[in-house]
């Protein structure tokens, strides 16, 4: 599959997802109630989402940032979670929020979360993705916390990528 700009149509907008993004951040503004946390960002793929939704979130707040990889170029999951940079601090009686663009098989959101849990006695453990792929799911986990849930369809923009591109633009948007 080979995906062109002229080709996308657009899913959700800049604008549903602005407002989606501060109804999410009201629960977890509410859930932690001004309490400490460390949001775990998962690059690439999830920075557009992160940094809109940390500026909507009123708690003290340090950002990690974390990569693991599971796709080639192609638009099918490898299968394989990849870690590639995983260095993380201390997080032994945190508060831990993980950001995540998208939860499809749930592979990586699965080794993410049994990494932590091997790794450390944290606090708390939420899970926040920008998108719930539920349709497509390999591994029993689900996001607690998600903005729109999306079909079987390969998606790009707002962080997403078709073979490196497409992160930048401001919506979601599929190929028909
Ligand atoms: P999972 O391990 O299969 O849940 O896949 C998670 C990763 O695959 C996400 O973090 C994305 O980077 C990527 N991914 C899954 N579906 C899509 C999609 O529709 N568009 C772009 N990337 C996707
Ligand atoms: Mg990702």
């Amino acid at each position: 599959m080979e995906i062109k700009l002229e080709d996308l149509k657009v899913l959700y907008s800049q604008k549903q997802l602005h407002t989606k993004i501060k109804e999410v951040a009201k629960d977890l503004n509410e859930l932690y109630n001004g309490e400490e946390i460390i949001a775990v960002c998962v690059l690439k793929g999830a920075i557009v989402f992160a940094t809109d939704l940390v500026r909507e979130l009123n708690m003290p707040l340090k950002m990690e940032f974390i990569r693991l990889s599971s796709y080639g170029s192609s638009t099918t999951t490898s299968g394989k979670v990849n870690a590639v940079d995983i260095a993380l601090p201390d997080l032994n009686g945190k508060n831990v929020l993980i950001i995540e663009d998208i939860v499809d098989t749930g592979l990586t959101a699965k080794f993410l979360v049994d990494f932590i849990n091997m790794n450390f006695h944290v606090k708390t453990l939420k899970f926040c993705a920008l998108l719930d792929k539920k349709i497509t799911r390999k591994v029993d986990i689900e996001p607690d916390y998600y903005c729109f849930e999306v079909d079987n369809k390969f998606v790009v923009g707002y962080g997403l990528d078709y073979d490196g591109y497409y992160r930048n633009l401001p919506y979601i948007g599929y190929k028909e």
